[in-house]
């Protein structure tokens, strides 16, 4: 029997606690209840080891197969989110957020709730050689929890030596993937600029630094460094998002204050446009008189697809959804923290198709319950193929 139609025997069960998760969004590290919702059933399904307090609120599952080990690859890792996003949902769900403010709008509660489905089933068939470790991270959303696991041991602890991880994808047909060796999503960079001009009468510029119009040379040049320095056939994206200044329209103001996202896929791009953006910066200050502060603050790295996973993980994709159900994707310029698990382990990130679903982060979206089938059958043949005894 194909493993989508034993998993579909759990679907009411998984889309249950899909919609539990959903009611009750918490965001960053403070996600207690969810973390004790998943320790729990972790616990039910009698995994050999759970540990909670991982990366502050993350929770591991270790489950053991029951045949011998193949000599080759032993230990396995699988990564779902748990995270909300501080969103005012505006659904009109049955099961929508009961926390103001919160909501789960980016899938992560389909996310932990398809993982789950697989422990549940890898605990109960046990059906491959070697070590299954399910990965339950906090604060993907702009916490670095990934990150934060593995300064915990992550990896090391449990001897991970595989990785894979799985987002769901709005606008991809649901059973469908998308995936893509090398870089699928981008480094994100914040950027801060404090201007400190000198204020004034509108009507006597000379006696000022304007610090509007020195925020405009900043921007000015800010966006001609990805059309004039970086190589055409390269990504970057620079977008200053925040400019605050002046409160009068008779008054120069004395200060102004910008601020900014840089988005890359490769690290040499990366540490380019960062220089760049130093020089331009004091290049203007030079300029101006005025004295410009920069915090440039490095987020999340690339999040690089290793070549050999990346078939791994194509293979099983079609094994779950036919022949044509994955989708080579370009990459994207948004981010994730599952980078930094690229970077400790060699591993695979997929997306697996939401439908027509409102997009990620809109206060519309909603993880598509018509996707768990895909998604948990996804991990749990990861596991059988890839421990195969
Ligand atoms: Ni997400």
């Amino acid at each position: 029997m194909p493993i989508v139609n034993r998993v579909a025997d759990l679907q009411p069960e998984i889309q249950a606690w899909r919609r539990d998760i959903h009611q009750h969004p918490e965001l960053l590290y403070d996600v207690h209840r969810t973390a004790a919702f998943v320790a729990e059933r972790l616990k039910e399904f009698g995994c050999d080891e759970i540990v909670t307090g991982i990366g502050k609120t993350g929770v591991v599952g270790v489950i053991k197969g029951r045949k011998p080990a193949n000599g080759g690859l032993k230990v396995i890792g699988l990564r779902a989110d748990m995270d909300a996003l501080p969103i005012e949902e505006e659904t009109d769900l049955p099961y929508a957020s009961k926390a103001p403010g919160k909501m789960h709008a980016c899938g992560h509660d389909g996310h932990t709730a398809m993982l789950l489905g697989a422990a549940r089933y890898l605990a109960e068939t046990r059906n491959f050689g070697g070590t299954a470790v399910v990965i339950f991270q906090p604060a993907e959303e702009g916490g670095a929890g990934a990150a934060a696991m593995i300064k915990d041991g992550l990896m090391d602890r449990f001897g991970i030596e595989q990785v894979y991880g799985m987002h769901n994808g709005p606008g991809i047909p649901v059973g469908q993937f998308a995936i893509r060796t090398g870089a699928i999503m981008a480094a994100t960079d914040a950027i801060d600029i404090k201007i400190e001009g000198v204020g004034g009468h509108a009507a006597r510029p000379h006696k000022c630094i304007d610090s509007v119009l020195v925020g405009a040379q900043v921007i000015a040049g800010l966006q001609s460094i990805v059309s004039r320095t970086v190589d055409p056939l390269e990504s970057a994206v620079i977008s200053i998002c925040e400019f605050h200044a002046g409160n009068a329209r008779n008054v120069i103001p004395q200060t102004a204050e910008l601020r900014g996202t840089i988005r890359t896929l490769t690290e040499e791009v990366r540490s380019l446009v960062e220089q760049r953006v130093r020089e331009v910066v004091s290049g203007v200050a030079q300029m101006t008189g005025a004295k410009i502060d920069l915090v440039y603050e490095r987020g999340y790295p690339v999040t690089v697809n290793h070549p050999a996973q990346t078939d791994v993980a194509t293979r099983v994709a079609r094994e779950i959804g036919g022949e044509g159900a994955v989708a080579e994707t370009p990459p994207m310029m948004g981010a994730e923290d599952f980078s930094y698990m690229l970077e400790a382990r060699p591993g695979a990130f997929i997306f697996c198709g939401n439908g027509n679903s409102a997009g990620l982060h809109h206060p519309a979206y909603n993880f598509n319950d018509e996707a768990i089938v895909y998604g948990t059958s996804y991990w749990i043949k990861l596991v059988e193929n890839s421990l195969a005894a």
